[in-house]
């Protein structure tokens, strides 16, 4: 039986059971839950790799090269950034062991925003612990009953989680498209209060927000600007400061949130807008004052790996180098990258069966990806996600290049 026939056959069944809830438990609909069943017995997800070296990783004894990862420039084994997370163990110990509001921030917090805030030109930022956190929080801080939230339907799930969190009224425009974005907003009073939401690049598809006509659009109804720069940190605009500069649109979005735990090689988050945004999201949201704030390494590691990018732009260079190859590649094998301009790029195959069996092809030539299907991405749209990185030597593409086409070959 194919894999698809199967997906279809336990979708059908799950939709059986669902409808017949009543007398299911919790505990028995979790433990006998067909996707978990399904993923466990297939795999697709959660390796385990053994071993990391650069771009390199070890799966079952077998060497790969990790076209998955979100270090976009290639800094997580980085010296100066591994130097700093020791001094700050060192320094700090293992955590920051609370919320800052019960238990005290500390230098390493804001030094990293007040670094984080200039490299962003902004008056000020706020960090997490995890990007999530932040998303979560630029969103919900802010938005309340009587709001309207205008949002990309394409947005990742922790701005999803911030917007639902909130009693405001949600609604969603097409991806990427400003005149989507303007009929939502002609049925609305202008006075009403409401929040546009978006990525500047999205993560699953690549591509870049179109922020100078969203903000044509939005011009005298109302609307306070929240961007996800989650992809765009460290990879668009002069020296990787994010697509606001790229769109030369820094002025006009009034909160900036992202992760750092990609293209500045550590694990947290940031918000960042001018300082009485900042400071009232210090007083209300739920994920700043109830959430342990970031520990003392990441904290350094996010910190040393913004000074890397001011002092040595040949990482933005090479990353830019190395996209322009591997995009030209897929493209003359004919594969659709889903118009992908960023190093966030999708293969669409089109089917879970073909994105399984592509997965699989690449790994057998030493190449890890992960695969992204439907109803995580829109159906008929399964894919193979990749990144690319600075850190991905000549070698590394010889080798990605050799194993697509292998794949192509033998799955399409
Ligand atoms: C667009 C976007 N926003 C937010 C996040 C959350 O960031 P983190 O992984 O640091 O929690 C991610 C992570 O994948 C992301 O892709």
């Amino acid at each position: 039986m194919r894999l698809v026939d199967i997906w279809k056959m336990i979708k059908g069944l799950k939709e059986r059971i669902l409808n017949q809830t009543p007398e299911s438990s919790v505990s028995a609909r979790s433990r006998t839950d067909d996707l978990t069943k399904l993923r466990l017995r297939y795999k697709p997800y959660y390796d385990v790799f053994e071993k990391q070296v650069g771009s390199r990783v070890w799966l079952d004894g077998q060497e790969m090269v990790l076209l998955s990862s979100n270090d976009y420039l290639g800094l997580t084994d980085h010296p100066e950034v591994i130097a700093a997370g020791k001094a700050a163990f060192d320094e700090w110990g293992a955590s920051s062991t609370g919320a800052r509001v019960a238990n005290g921030g500390r230098a390493y917090h804001t030094r990293l925003e007040r670094k984080l805030a200039d490299f962003l030109g902004r008056e000020a930022a706020h960090v997490h612990a995890a990007g999530y956190l932040s998303c979560m929080s630029a969103v919900q801080a802010f938005a309340r009953r009587g709001d309207l939230v205008l949002v990309d339907r394409n947005v990742h799930s922790s701005l999803w989680s911030g917007i639902r969190n909130t009693d405001a009224r949600v609604e969603k425009f097409s991806h990427n498209r400003p005149e989507s974005l303007a009929k939502a907003l002609s049925y609305e009073k202008p006075e009403t209060p409401k929040l546009l939401v978006f990525e500047g690049i999205y993560s699953m598809e690549g591509h870049i927000a179109p922020v100078r006509e969203f903000l044509e659009v939005i011009q005298g109804h109302n609307v306070f600007t929240v961007m996800d720069d989650a992809h765009g940190l460290g990879v668009l605009g002069p020296e990787g400061r994010g697509t606001l500069h790229h769109c030369g649109a820094n002025e006009e979005v009034d909160v900036v949130c992202g992760s750092l735990s990609k293209a500045l090689a550590s694990v947290g988050g940031f918000v960042a807008g001018d300082r009485a945004l900042i400071e009232y999201l210090r007083t209300h949201s739920k994920q700043t004052l109830f959430s342990a704030a970031i520990g003392p390494c990441q904290a350094a590691c996010a910190e040393a790996a913004l000074e890397v990018i001011q002092r040595e732009p040949f990482h933005h260079e090479r990353l830019w180098t190395n996209l322009r190859r591997y995009r030209e590649f897929l493209l003359s094998l004919g594969l659709d990258i889903w118009g992908s301009v960023t190093p966030a790029v999708p293969v669409v195959l089109g089917d879970k069966q073909k994105a399984y069996d592509f997965r699989k092809a690449l790994m057998k030539k030493g190449v890890y990806t992960t695969m992204s299907i439907a109803p995580a991405v829109p159906p008929k749209k399964d894919l193979i996600r990749t990144s690319i990185s600075a850190r991905h030597t000549d070698e590394d593409l010889d080798r990605i290049f050799e194993a697509f086409t292998y794949a192509v070959k033998k799955v399409l």
